[in-house]
This record gives structure tokens, C-alpha cells and sequence, in this order.
């Protein structure tokens, strides 16, 4: 495989100019990201995130820029979904308080045990591939109330131990991550249990603008980090969209019409969000094999998330299987710049977005991509499961030095 054949697929559309439409408020407000951000930036284990500056890769594709946000730290939990899912659980831990005793509890109050007993009734529940879980469960544990996780087929058990180590109960489904969601769904509405999802679907909107509002604190990060500079393409992986969604509003918010182009990037075998952007409305695909991109083996776009993709995001992009090792090889060598990265199966797609596009002439110039542009991509994961990411690791290939050859014009 050649760098020029890492894109796969490639589908343009255009955006919305203009700033943040009004109407989108209602899903990620510019206030709810900031809500989240004062909320997330008070936790004690809180840190933000290294912006990593890979400028060995940068040269080699003459490009301006690549920054490379790297969630393999994020709260001690291994990737950037420690922002969501958490603080979902404790928003919604809140609202059962307030309806239960007519007063407002501040999420510091419910953080410290105050409602400790009332919340030790409630449990929550929610379907993943893992990291998502991983972050419920441990806002659940944070609010002291009960968990239950359930699992596809396809999780690594390593997964499901860091989802168990958090208090949760961890329920493992044959099937995909869709028919672990409708499990999911089912066993919540018989037992009244409280759903904590990552994606939105039809009579499911409220919590997971939550989810993103807390995805949204790593822009808010790397705004700052950036110190006035400006991303100029921003690519993003994608599952269900949650997290494209978050980047994509929060830069919108601050930067408006001058707003990165956003180019999302996911598995061929997983490529729901491409697909809703070729049809123009939201779409499910079906999985007949799982990728190794175990975090973005999703069927079906969340709708709140292609609400805000479908206005905002102009490239869609697939990418296939064989990269995903040697880019992960390549960050953990430090050979792309900014030092030895630890990055999981899921956090090197964007990259290696990046890379296929900046090394065809035809797709390069369908972006505009050149030695002007500050290119964002994010590392969404480090090393969530330690022994896949080991063996991934330990067995180098040929491939590895191509992802740095020079872009020769
Ligand atoms: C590491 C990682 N990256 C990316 C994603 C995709 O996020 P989303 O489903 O919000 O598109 C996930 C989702 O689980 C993930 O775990």
C-alpha cells in the first residue's frame, strides 16, 4: 500500500457558511460548552490534554502544521471519552435530585457524596465498545450510583475488566454495537433504568448533547493551546459522530464562518457518516466485518450529530484496515515529531486521514491543502487495551517508513 492509497473514498459537499446557525443551539449551544468546560476544568484529576506538534510529518507532506491532540492521558481513563460520558451521568444524576426534592444540586454537591443515598437507587446503563462505558462507569461511581455496561461480541475482555474495575456491571451480548444498544434499550425501558448513550436516535435527544458538550472541552483546550493561531483543516474520525460533532460546533462557535474545513474520516467497514452525507439524511449501514477500529464500529449516525456534521463538514472519507498498525508504530517511534505517542487502534485514523489526502495531488488540491495549512487531528485514544496495542506494537512492518516519505509535487 502507498501513501496515495490510504483514502479510500472521498465525497465532498459544501457547508453552511456563515456563523453558528441559531437553530443548532438547541443541540450544542456555545453556553453548554461552556457549562461543561467549567464543570470538567474542576475535577480534580483534571489536566488538559497535550497538543502535540508533529513537525518531522509536517515537513515530509509540506504542509504548514500538524497538531496532534493527544487524549492517551485524558483523566487517567485513556481517551477523550472520560469528558462525556462522565459528566452526562452527573447531569443526570442533578436532574433526578432536583425533581425528587424541588431544589437545584450543583454537580460539586453530587461529585462530593452529598446525595449519595437518594443516587444509590438510580442505575444507569448504556451500550459501548468500551471507552464510553469506561466513562459512565466511573461517573457512576462518582455519583454513587449503580451501573450496567453492555458489551458486543467484539469487545476485548481487556475492555470490559477496565469497565468492571470502575463498580459496573458489565453484560456481553452476542451481535454488534447496534444490537448491544437495542439490548440495551430494552432491558432499560423494563426496568427503569436511566439510558446514558453517546448517540441520539428517535425519542433519545437529551443526554447526549451532554456527551458532546463534554467532547467540546478539547477544543476549548487546543484554543488556547493554539494561542491565536488558526487550524486551517481539522480531520476527524468518526463512530457515531458524536465527537465530530462537538469539534466542528465548539470551532464554529469561536471562529464562525472562518471555521476549519472538517473533513471526517472513518473505516470502510463502518462508514455511516459517509453515507448519511451521500444520501443527505441520516443513514445506517450494516457491519458485515468488524474493523480494528474498535471505537468507530458504528452502523447508524447519531441524529444530533449529523445535524450539525451535515451543515459543518464538508469532506467524508474512508479509510481501510492496513494503515492503522504502522501509524501506530510511527507515533510510538517518535518519528513523526512530538515525541513517543501512545496511540490506540482508534486514534490514528484522522492522521492517516491526513496523510492520504496530503499525498495525492487530486485530493490535495480538493482541499487546499499546502505548506499554509495548520492541519488539527485527534489522538482520541492511547493504549485502552494494553495487549492489543502490545502486540500491534511489537510487530513492525515494511510499511512503517512510508508514512514519512516526502511529498515530492
Ligand atoms: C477512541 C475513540 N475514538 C473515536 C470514537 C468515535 O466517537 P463517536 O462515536 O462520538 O463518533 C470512539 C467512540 O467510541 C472512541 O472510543
Amino acid at each position: 500500500m502507498q501513501n496515495s492509497d490510504i483514502v479510500v473514498d472521498h465525497f465532498g459537499r459544501a457547508t453552511l457558511s456563515g456563523p453558528y446557525p441559531e437553530a443548532l443551539n438547541e443541540i450544542l449551544s456555545p453556553a453548554m460548552a461552556k457549562a461543561a468546560y467549567a464543570e470538567i476544568s474542576s475535577w480534580p484529576a483534571y489536566q488538559p490534554t497535550p497538543l502535540r506538534n508533529l513537525d518531522a510529518l509536517a515537513k515530509s507532506l509540506s504542509v504548514g502544521a500538524v497538531y496532534y491532540k493527544d487524549e492517551s492521558t485524558r483523566l487517567g481513563l485513556g481517551s477523550f471519552k472520560a469528558l462525556g460520558g462522565a459528566y452526562a451521568v452527573l447531569r443526570l444524576a442533578a436532574t433526578q435530585i432536583e425533581a425528587k426534592t424541588g431544589k437545584k444540586a450543583p454537580l460539586s454537591d453530587i461529585r462530593a457524596g452529598q446525595h449519595s443515598t437518594a443516587l444509590s437507587e438510580l442505575t444507569v446503563v448504556t451500550a459501548t465498545d468500551g471507552n464510553h462505558g469506561r466513562s459512565v462507569a466511573w461517573g457512576a461511581q462518582m455519583a454513587g450510583c449503580a451501573c450496567r455496561i453492555y458489551i458486543h461480541a467484539g469487545v476485548s475482555e481487556g475492555r470490559k475488566q477496565a469497565m468492571e474495575a470502575f463498580g459496573a456491571t458489565v453484560i456481553r451480548i452476542s451481535g454488534d454495537y447496534d444490537d448491544s444498544l437495542k439490548v440495551c434499550a430494552d432491558e432499560a425501558k423494563t426496568n427503569h433504568w436511566f439510558i446514558v448513550s453517546d448517540t441520539s436516535y428517535p425519542g433519545y435527544m437529551n443526554l447526549p448533547r451532554h456527551v458532546m458538550a463534554g467532547y467540546s472541552v478539547m477544543a476549548t483546550e487546543i484554543l488556547q493551546q493554539l494561542e491565536g493561531k488558526r487550524p486551517s483543516h481539522v480531520f476527524l474520525q468518526a463512530g457515531v459522530g458524536g465527537l465530530a460533532a462537538a469539534i466542528c460546533a465548539r470551532f464554529w462557535h469561536s471562529m464562525g464562518n472562518d471555521k476549519p474545513r472538517v473533513i471526517i474520516v472513518e473505516p470502510t467497514r463502518a462508514a455511516c457518516v459517509l453515507e448519511s452525507a451521500r444520501q443527505d439524511k441520516p443513514m445506517t449501514v450494516e457491519i458485515t466485518e468488524e474493523t480494528i477500529m474498535a471505537g468507530l464500529s458504528c452502523g447508524e449516525v447519531s441524529l444530533l450529530a449529523w445535524d450539525i456534521l451535515s451543515q459543518g463538514a464538508s469532506d467524508f472519507i474512508t479509510i481501510g484496515e492496513d494503515g492503522i498498525g504502522p501509524a501506530m508504530r510511527l507515533l510510538a517511534s517518535g518519528t513523526a515529531g512530538g515525541g513517543e505517542i501512545i496511540a490506540g487502534e482508534s486514534a490514528v485514523p484522522g492522521l492517516l486521514g491526513a496523510i492520504g489526502m496530503a499525498s495525492r495531488k487530486d485530493l490535495r488540491d480538493r482541499l487546499d491543502l499546502g505548506p499554509d495549512s495548520t492541519v488539527l487531528v485527534f489522538g482520541c485514544e492511547g493504549a485502552t487495551d494494553p495487549a492489543i496495542y502490545k502486540a500491534i506494537i511489537d510487530a513492525p512492518s515494511d510499511r512503517d517508513d512510508a508514512l514519512m516519505e516526502p511529498w515530492h509535487g
